[in-house]
């Protein structure tokens, strides 16, 4: 760690590629619009001047990393970028069995169809809703038990991502330990904030477990954020090196899958590792029909090694000083305007509270989404909208039932945008702030059953 003293904390990193944004004016962004039915995820990339619609697969890679690109061994079996990638996940994780997948949400699929099914309950912190999706399409239910105070999202806390662990210890004497095949920590808690989990909470949350002899997984999509957070906030973990905080995180679980395209830069790429060798051979039949072969996993050799690079680089505490701060100055710049969000800003993103922010609009109007359009009508800024479009259901009697919470996530990618860009964000939403009354909802014209909110098609409202 260098003697870093000034107030500012800058960019540890130089730009030696760059690509052009994708400007457009008013009229074209209308349009747009329009034609992707009020959905940002239809809407094309170049068309986008600012894409915080995800921390996944955005990231800028390293020299070292593009550098690894070329290096890499497309051998069919065993080849070599396998093994630099396997032994990165063994050295931080401490788990044998190390399984590559191309994203997170394969490593779930597999895992869920071998533990999951009916009358089966898979607990977390906060299902991802992916994860969420996987374990209800296995036929298992998915409950979430965020710690008292995660949905208080004016309230700050050191670590809203952590589970209510008297609720676990309840739910699994609720549902009997036979009937509860894993409980899974989210870190960062994604759904939720972006909040960590600290490391108290996953060792008590592994204390229930093991006296259960029930296993516990890390989805540890954003484990550096969250060990940098624990460094930052965690009695007794200022003076440890983030990598042993990692380690010690890992120490508690039984497994981990991981979407590689966060927190370790990779643009595709993601792996499940355990040290139950009879699991790990089960997933590895279910790999090599759907995903590839066991050593490769539906990736190019040279994707396994970028990501063997990557687990080391987001290690590196200079880059998550830089991260976590740049977030936290996204937030002060929302704040500054009187737009609420979620405190404090969380590890990947500052996720804005549009419940509080267009309180005129009810759940049923999808406020969240409501912004997200005026997002990218305004500054050709795309977001997530994560509320009543993304978790809202219609119950029985065909009656709606809103999402928890109305967020919508500004999520920054990993060495991609300046500080100059965040001012500009900043900027728009002070514009939109100062006339967030007269936004009005939205209809929503058409959605399908299993996450909706990739393929929902919306109208404002007259
Ligand atoms: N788990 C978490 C916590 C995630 O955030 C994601 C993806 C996944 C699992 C699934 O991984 O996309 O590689 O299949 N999150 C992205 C996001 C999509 O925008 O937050 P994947």
């Amino acid at each position: 760690m260098h003697d870093w003293n000034w107030k500012t904390i800058i960019e540890p990193f130089k730009i030696k590629c760059v690509e052009p944004l994708g400007f457009t004016d008013r009229p074209e962004r209308e349009c747009v619009l329009r034609d992707a039915g009020f959905n940002l995820f239809n809407v094309p990339a170049d068309k986008i001047l600012i894409d915080l619609l995800t921390d996944s697969g955005t990231s800028a890679m390293s020299g070292e990393q593009w550098g690894g690109i070329m290096r890499g061994d497309e051998s069919y079996a065993g080849a070599r970028s396998f093994y630099a990638f396997e032994r990165a996940v063994r050295e931080l994780t401490g788990l044998r069995e190390v399984i590559p997948v191309h994203q997170g949400r394969a490593a779930e699929r597999i895992l869920f169809s071998i533990l999951g099914g009916p009358g089966k309950t898979v607990i977390a912190n906060t299902h991802f809703d992916t994860t969420r999706a996987n374990v209800e399409v296995s036929g298992a239910e998915a409950v979430d038990l965020p710690a008292a105070g995660a949905l208080r999202f004016d309230k700050p806390g050191p670590f809203k991502g952590d589970i209510d662990t008297a609720a676990l210890e309840a739910k699994i004497r609720e549902k009997g330990r036979e009937n509860v095949p894993l409980v899974v920590m989210t870190v960062t808690n994604n759904s939720l904030g972006g909040q960590p989990v600290s490391m108290r909470n996953l060792r008590e949350t592994a204390e229930i477990c093991r006296f259960h002899k029930i296993p516990l997984f890390l989805d540890c999509a954003r484990f550096a954020e969250n060990a940098y957070f624990i460094k930052l906030r965690e009695p007794g973990y200022a003076g440890r090196s983030v990598r042993e905080i990692a380690r010690e995180m890992f120490s508690y679980v039984d497994g981990c899958m991981m979407s590689a395209k966060k927190d370790a830069f990779v643009n595709i790429g993601g792996f499940f590792a355990v040290n139950d060798k009879a699991l790990a051979r089960r997933a590895r039949e279910i790999l090599i029909i759907g995903e590839g072969f066991s050593t490769y996993g539906g990736l190019a050799g040279r994707d396994l090694e970028a990501m063997a690079i990557g687990l080391g680089e987001i290690l590196e505490e200079e880059y998550l000083q830089y991260r976590i701060r740049s977030i936290e100055y996204l937030g002060e710049g929302l704040r500054r305007h009187g737009v609420p969000i979620v405190e404090p800003p969380g590890g990947h993103g500052v996720y804005v509270d549009a419940k509080r922010f267009l309180d005129h609009i009810a759940p049923e109007r999808y406020p969240g989404q409501a912004l997200v359009c005026e997002l990218y009508l305004t500054g050709g800024i795309r977001s997530c909208e994560i509320g009543s479009l993304m978790f809202g259901r219609r119950g029985k009697d065909g009656a709606f039932e809103p999402a928890p919470m109305e967020l919508v996530r500004l999520a920054v990618p990993r060495r991609v945008y300046t500080q100059s860009h965040i001012d500009f964000v900043v900027e728009v939403f002070g514009d939109i702030a100062s006339r967030a009354k007269s936004l009005k909802g939205m209809r929503l014209l058409e959605a399908s059953e299993v996450l909706s909110h990739f393929t929902a098609r919306l109208a404002p409202e007259a």
